[in-house]
């Protein structure tokens, strides 16, 4: 069978793909301890599953609006308001199946052959073969572990060509934890001033769950003055626990957003009708559940950097957002796609390669993981490590 040109290259997720294996290798009876997935293991809150099945059962089983239930857009739009200083109408909010979707949308009706969409690295694995099927060109700029793995006014302003359509943020970041301060995105706003054919969009998944005194900001309630050309994507699956919900949104400028609405109704019509209930559950209900889980995180997050400190070959910045630790491993002198095989061999530890994240020489834990299989794998990468 011949492919298309755009997915010859196309691969499956690498980090769903490794999550995937420890399961299997699990399933076969061998003792693995999995510091890969991208999903707290909590389980989602019940007053979120309630209100789902209650719309369920009251008949919200049919297609229902493209761009997503009313109610839902409406609270999106508050929400943006209230809790983001963003100003969008229930008309400039699409729901998506997942912020993916959102992504993916986005850059289908945004890109053509020829565009280039700016991307900091490390960066979330799936961006640039989403930028690929839409027919334009990654641009991956490194950032640097001593400058908090944040994308500077300088090095946006040398990656900016005629040729830029799209830069890509996201704060908190995943891989690296890294979370933008209000300057550091004002600092990039400024930059985008000089250059008005390029537009941002800023995916805030990660935004509830922070670390110390870390607040989120939005790149849009910086720099209201580009609302033009800004999105954001957001959505509910790390924040409550909802990622097999499958449920996330897209805010923008409206006419983007019509085309962006237009694409969805030709491709998946809309998401899941009673799903959206969840959803509309979640942001209508208090946060206080929110605010558990993410304590429950900082401890485990405790115990990785504590631990981290008595590893030898490895460094890196605490994350003061998301759920991974991204750690350098240049000094133990292998690829990361190597260290990771033999650390699932030798030790039964499955983590992820920095290589899907654009660097050949990091490797990400994550710690949404319960604490005794976080405890248990740190001990046995602590065991790899001092034998390498
Ligand atoms: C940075 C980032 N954006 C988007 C997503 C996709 O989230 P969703 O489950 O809502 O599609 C993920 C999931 O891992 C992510 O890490």
């Amino acid at each position: 069978m011949k492919f298309a040109e755009r997915a010859q290259q196309l691969q499956p997720s690498l980090t769903l793909a490794i999550s995937a294996k420890a399961r299997d290798l699990q399933k076969q009876g061998k003792d693995i301890c999995s510091l890969s997935t991208g999903e707290p293991d909590f389980k989602t809150p019940s007053f979120i599953c309630r209100a789902a099945a209650e719309a369920m059962e009251a008949g919200h089983t049919r297609y229902g609006p493209a761009a997503g239930e009313p109610a839902l857009r409406e609270a999106i739009a508050h929400k943006l308001q209230t809790e983001n200083k963003l100003t969008y109408g229930p008309d400039e909010i699409m729901v998506s199946n997942g912020a993916k979707q959102a992504l993916y949308t986005l850059f289908q009706v945004l890109l053509q052959p020829g565009d280039e969409v700016v991307i900091p690295a490390p960066y979330w694995l799936s961006y640039p073969p989403m930028v690929h099927l839409a027919g334009a060109r990654s641009v991956v700029i490194p950032t640097r572990q001593d400058r908090n793995h944040q994308l500077s006014g300088a090095a946006l302003a040398a990656a900016i060509t005629p040729r830029t359509r799209l830069l890509v943020l996201n704060s908190p970041t995943n891989p690296t934890g890294t979370v933008y301060s209000e300057q550091a995105l004002a600092e990039l706003a400024n930059v985008l001033r000089q250059h008005p054919h390029v537009a941002v969009v800023s995916d805030e998944i990660y935004e509830y769950i922070l670390y110390d005194q870390s607040r989120h900001v939005s790149f849009g309630a910086v720099a209201p003055d580009l609302a033009e050309r800004v999105f954001v994507v957001n959505g509910f699956s790390k924040n409550w626990a909802m990622t097999g919900w499958r449920l996330g949104y897209l805010a923008g400028p409206q006419a983007v957003l019509a085309k962006a609405t237009a694409l969805q109704s030709q491709s998946t019509s809309n998401v899941c009708s009673f799903v959206q209930y969840g959803g509309l559950a979640a942001l209508r209900g208090s946060r206080e559940w929110v605010h558990t889980m993410v304590e429950a995180l900082a401890q485990r997050r405790q115990v990785l950097l504590h631990t981290l400190d008595s590893m030898e070959h490895v460094h890196g910045m605490a994350p003061h957002g998301a759920f991974y630790a991204f750690l350098n491993i240049a000094a133990a002198n292998l690829r990361s796609v190597v260290f990771c095989e033999r650390l699932l061999a030798e030790a039964g530890v499955a983590i992820v390669p920095g290589a899907a994240f654009g660097d050949d020489q990091a490797i990400r834990i994550s710690f949404a993981t319960d604490m005794v299989t976080l405890k248990r794998g740190l001990k046995r990468l602590q065991g790899f490590l001092a034998k390498l």
